[in-house]
């Protein structure tokens, strides 16, 4: 089954597919961490998308649509994907389907989780990830254990901010979404592959929906 998380930034597209990757053995595509590694590994790639990617703008079709064909054809066998921020403009959605249908797959839904901006900010300025792991924590819903131990890989890790966690980034992520992203809202609805998802709810009660959806 390969499924797609659509939202905005802070709508917890990260979250729900680290519990599909637990819960289902699914593997998570997230063109955000790919991107992120890149620059912690100091490719050209990672240099060239480090500024677009800390002003909120979205980097070039090109570069991320490489980066979903590189994994998507390295030939593991997977129980299916979990696409997460990918694909964020219709010509990526595009690319998408003409890759699934390169390798003789489908795309069996597509999630929108939806939240109110209000939320998203609030969210999103309380965000801290395991530098070990990648595993998602919330100062206000899901603090970090006092204890410094990451709940998710066990080990005594460093916890880090997003450099795009800021207010000025997330606006501008905010209006990419809008503009270029929420598009694919119309788009998938029309291929009838959209299920909507309260994303305000707890983290437990948006996992059952989402589970629901894809049942
Ligand atoms: P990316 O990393 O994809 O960021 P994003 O889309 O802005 O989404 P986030 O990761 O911020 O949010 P999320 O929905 O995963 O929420 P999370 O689960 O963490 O992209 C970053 C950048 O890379 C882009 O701006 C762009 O530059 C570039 N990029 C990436 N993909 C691209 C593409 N395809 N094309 C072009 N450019 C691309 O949750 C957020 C917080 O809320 C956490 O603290 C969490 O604990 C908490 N939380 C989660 N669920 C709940 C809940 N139900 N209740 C309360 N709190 C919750
Ligand atoms: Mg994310």
């Amino acid at each position: 089954m390969n499924i797609i998380l659509l939202g905005p930034p802070g709508a917890g597209k990260g979250t729900q597919a680290q519990r599909l990757v637990k819960d289902r053995n699914m593997v998570q595509l997230s063109t955000g961490d790919m991107l992120r590694a890149a620059r912690t590994s100091g490719t050209e790639m990672g240099k060239r998308v480090a500024d677009v990617m800390d002003r909120g703008e979205l980097v070039t079709d090109e570069i991320v649509i490489g980066l979903i064909r590189e994994r998507l054809t390295s030939g593991d066998e997977v129980e299916g994907y979990i696409f997460d921020g990918f694909p964020r403009t219709l010509a990526q959605a595009d690319a998408l389907g003409d890759l699934l249908a390169e390798l003789g797959q489908t795309l069996d839904r597509v999630i929108l989780m939806e939240v109110d901006d209000e939320a998203l900010v609030a969210r999103i300025t309380a965000r801290s990830t395991c530098a070990n792991c990648g595993a998602v924590y919330n100062d206000i819903t899901k603090p970090i254990p006092a204890d410094g131990v990451c709940t998710s890989c066990g080990a005594k890790a460093e916890f880090t901010r997003r450099a795009d966690d800021n207010e000025e980034s997330l606006k501008t992520r905010l209006l990419a979404y809008y503009k270029q992203t929420s598009p694919l809202v119309g788009y998938y609805h029309a291929k009838d592959d959209l299920a909507r998802v309260d994303g305000l709810q707890s983290m437990d009660e948006v996992a059952a929906s989402i589970a629901k959806a894809l049942s």
